[in-house]
C-alpha cells in the first residue's frame, strides 16, 4: 500500500517555512490505519525486536503506540508533557528549537531492566525521541528499539539516537 499517498502536506504550519505532514487523512482511512499498524509490527518483529513495553511520545505517539502494543502483546506507557502525568514522575528536559520543553513518565511505570520500544509518529530533529531514550537509560531500562511512521530524513535526526534498531515506515 501506497502510505505515503495518505499523508497530506500542508505548508506553513504552524508557522512559516514548516512543511507539515498531516497523518489525520492516514488515520481516517480504515485500510491505511491497519496497514500501519500491521506494518509497523511486522517490521519490529523483522528487526528482532522484543519488548516489554511500548512507549508512546504525547501526543501523536499514543495513537500509533497503543495499537502496536495491542498487536505486539506488550504494556503501553505513555510519556507526556509536564504536569499532564497525576501520580510521582521521572522527569527530562530538552532543547527545542526555542527554549526547552520537558517530558514526564510515572516511577511506578517503569522498572531497571524492563525492554523499552519507544512509538512517535514522526522523527524530525530527533530531538523528542532522543530525550525519551535518555529519560528510559536513566532508569536503568534496555532500550530495544524506536518506531516512527515517518522520518524527515534531511533533519538527521537518527543521527541523535543511541544504536538499536531504529524502524521507519515513511521517508522524506
Ligand atoms: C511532533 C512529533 C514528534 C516531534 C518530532 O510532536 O509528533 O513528537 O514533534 O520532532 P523532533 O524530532 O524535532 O523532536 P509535537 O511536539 O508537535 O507534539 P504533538 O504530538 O502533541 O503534536
Ligand atoms: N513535527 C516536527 N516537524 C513536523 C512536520 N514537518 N510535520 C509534522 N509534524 C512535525
Amino acid at each position: 500500500m501506497d502510505l505515503k499517498s495518505l499523508v497530506r502536506d500542508i505548508p506553513d504550519f504552524p508557522k512559516p517555512g514548516i512543511l507539515f505532514r498531516d497523518i489525520t487523512t492516514l488515520l481516517r482511512d480504515p485500510e491505511g490505519l491497519r496497514y500501519t499498524i500491521d506494518f509497523l509490527a511486522q517490521k519490529c518483529n523483522e528487526a528482532g525486536i522484543t519488548a516489554d513495553y511500548i512507549i508512546g511520545i504525547e501526543s501523536r505517539g499514543f495513537i500509533f503506540g497503543s495499537p502496536l502494543a495491542y498487536k505486539l502483546e506488550t504494556g503501553f506507557i505513555p510519556v507526556r508533557k509536564k504536569g499532564k502525568l497525576p501520580g510521582a514522575v521521572h522527569s527530562i528536559e530538552y532543547e527545542l528549537e526555542y527554549g526547552t520543553d520537558c517530558l514526564e513518565v510515572h516511577q511506578d511505570g517503569l522498572h531497571q531492566g524492563s525492554r523499552i520500544l519507544i512509538v512517535d509518529d514522526l522523527i524530525a530533529t530527533g530531538g523528542t525521541a532522543s530525550a525519551t531514550a535518555k529519560l528510559v537509560q536513566k532508569i536503568g531500562c534496555e532500550l530495544v528499539g524506536f518506531g516512527f511512521i515517518i522520518e524527515l530524513r534531511d533533519l538527521e535526526g537518527r543521527k541523535s539516537l543511541p544504536d538499536v534498531p531504529i524502524i521507519s515506515l515513511i521517508e522524506y
